[in-house]
């Protein structure tokens, strides 16, 4: 018996016959299972990180260097033009127009050719909205497990939250360090370290309304500019941490006890909307820092946002912690006028699968009332960036979700406030396309935009809320 070195009983039973080089397994008789040990194979080192960093707003000295990162700047804006030359040559015949590069593949595509991916930026296109999706990254990573950290069990508890709740948060965080590994790799030496925040919350339910929106502008921002990349291989990683991304934004509307996905479509906004609302929230960023491009828009808040916690979200004034992402406040919600209090099916607000809301946060038709800030404010890690804007008074509140932008008209504007009504547009017939947690902008202009061109809105741009419309 050359080669036989030993037959072991695995921990379920089967039998491992081990030769020279490798084992065999042989079932016991009364044992259908088998089991093999496989070699671990060596898996590459996480980014270094924290757990969870110091918090509160930055109180360290003037920054040295302030402003987004620029360069030349070569024109106010980019002029529209029409579609490029080859929009409408392919013809839409449903048969083949060139010979298959092999068996059942078809002719084009990109990334198609054989030529080995690089997963490298090709632009500074690429390098920046890389960047700022890494910045993303690290502030949910310090945020999952600071809430862990901060709040009691029996907070959590309070809020419908188990144990099971508690450790799929913690699994979101370690989902990051993989996430926040993965980007730094692509950018390479001199990636966008973790950074210290501060978060606008103080009890359970602030802070998981507030990682249900966070995660909403991660998750647009990168849709925004995935397609506009450059590296269509970066692209392709990104795409796979992005839809983990997609998944925690949900999962955080299930534990609100909201309905978890109400629209068709998610939207796609332009990177400066996604860094106007994180930057506010990071306090201070290590020494030499690579720097962003993005604007940084004003402040803008919404004074009757909708609030999940309150059996009548739509029954408000001035319920944020702040502006921004205008996360709730628990703080003036009475204990009759709380959802969490009721066992009425499409009242009851705790955490589930799924929730009906049969008092709608927010309906076609509905007044709300804003107010923002003038530019010119520091903000963001190190306040050593400063809020900006092309416009002077914004006429317009563009409602920016799945895959329209609609725009209405501001009405009494004087003194930074304005009041609009929600609008009532359907992407498709049967697909209100104001619900969930999307984009609230103020513009000079009603630019007619769609999703792939949506960055042409920029020097219209006031300032960026989200609004909480389901
Ligand atoms: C955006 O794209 C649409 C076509 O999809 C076009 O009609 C519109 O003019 C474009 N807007 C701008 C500002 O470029
Ligand atoms: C294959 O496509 C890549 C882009 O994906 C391009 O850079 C390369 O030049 C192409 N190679 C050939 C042989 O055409
Ligand atoms: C930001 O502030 C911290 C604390 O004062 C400091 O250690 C760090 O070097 C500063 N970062 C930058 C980029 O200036
Ligand atoms: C920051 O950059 C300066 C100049 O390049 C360098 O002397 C210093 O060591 C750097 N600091 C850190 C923490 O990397
Ligand atoms: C909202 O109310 C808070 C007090 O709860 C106040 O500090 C803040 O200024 C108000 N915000 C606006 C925009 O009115
Ligand atoms: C949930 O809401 C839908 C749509 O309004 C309604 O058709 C359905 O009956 C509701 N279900 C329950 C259990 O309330
Ligand atoms: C959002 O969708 C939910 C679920 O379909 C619905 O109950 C609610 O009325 C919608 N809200 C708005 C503002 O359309
Ligand atoms: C919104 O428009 C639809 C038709 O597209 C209509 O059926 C519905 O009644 C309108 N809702 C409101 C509140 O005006
Ligand atoms: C919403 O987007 C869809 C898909 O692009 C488009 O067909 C529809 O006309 C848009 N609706 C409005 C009111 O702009």
């Amino acid at each position: 018996m050359v080669g036989f070195r030993a037959s072991v009983l695995t921990s379920s039973g089967a039998a491992l016959l081990c030769l020279v080089s490798r084992c065999l397994a042989i079932p016991v008789v009364s044992d259908a299972t088998t089991t093999f040990t496989p070699p671990a194979a060596s898996a590459p080192p996480q980014v270094s990180h924290t757990d969870v960093t110091s918090h509160g707003p930055y109180t360290g000295p003037q920054p040295t260097t302030t402003g987004a990162l620029s360069t030349n700047v070569l024109a106010p804006s980019i002029p529209a033009l029409p579609p490029g030359p080859n929009a409408y040559s392919y013809k839409r015949t449903g048969k083949l127009h060139a010979p298959e590069p092999a068996p059942y593949t078809p002719s084009g595509g990109d990334g198609t050719n054989g030529s080995a991916p690089v997963y490298r930026p090709l632009s500074d296109f690429d390098y920046e909205s890389i960047a700022l999706a890494l910045y993303q990254e690290w502030i949910e990573l310090d945020l999952f497990h600071w809430g862990l950290a901060t709040f009691s069990v029996e907070e959590f508890e309070k809020a419908g939250l188990t144990a099971e709740d508690r450790f799929l948060i913690e699994f979101m965080a370690d989902q990051e360090v993989g996430h926040a590994t993965l980007l730094t790799n692509i950018l390479g030496a001199q990636a966008p370290k973790q950074c210290t925040y501060n978060y606008p919350v103080s009890n359970v339910r602030e802070y998981i309304d507030f990682c249900q929106k966070l995660t909403r502008f991660g998750e647009s921002g990168v849709y925004g500019f995935l397609n506009h990349l450059n590296a269509h291989d970066v692209g392709q990683l990104l795409l796979q941490s992005i839809s983990t991304e997609a998944r925690q934004q949900m999962i955080f509307r299930q534990f609100e006890g909201l309905f978890p996905m109400p629209v068709w479509f998610e939207v796609g906004v332009p990177q400066s909307w996604a860094w106007s609302l994180l930057a506010p929230y990071i306090s201070s960023c290590p020494e030499n820092q690579t720097r962003l491009i993005w604007e940084n828009y004003p402040e803008v808040f919404i004074l009757n946002q909708p609030n999940p916690a309150r059996i009548d979200g739509s029954d408000v004034r001035n319920e944020t912690t702040g502006g921004y992402t205008n996360t709730l406040s628990t703080k003036d919600v009475s204990p009759e006028d709380d959802c969490l209090n009721s066992d009425e099916v499409g009242v009851n607000c705790s955490p589930g699968i799924t929730r009906n809301r049969s008092q709608p946060l927010s309906y076609p038709g509905r007044q709300v009332f804003l107010k923002w800030d003038d530019p010119g404010k520091p903000i963001g890690p190190n306040n050593s960036y400063i809020t900006s804007t092309s416009v002077k008074t914004p006429s317009f509140a563009a409602w920016v979700n799945q895959l329209n932008v609609t725009y209405t008209p501001l009405e009494d504007v004087s003194d930074n406030t304005a009041w609009t009504i929600q609008p009532n547009t359907s992407t498709y017939a049967g697909d209100p396309a104001v619900n969930g947690t999307m984009f609230l902008v103020l513009t000079d202009l009603d630019l007619y935009v769609t999703p792939f061109n949506i960055s042409q809105m920029n020097p219209h741009v006031y300032g960026v809320a989200l609004y909480q419309s389901g």
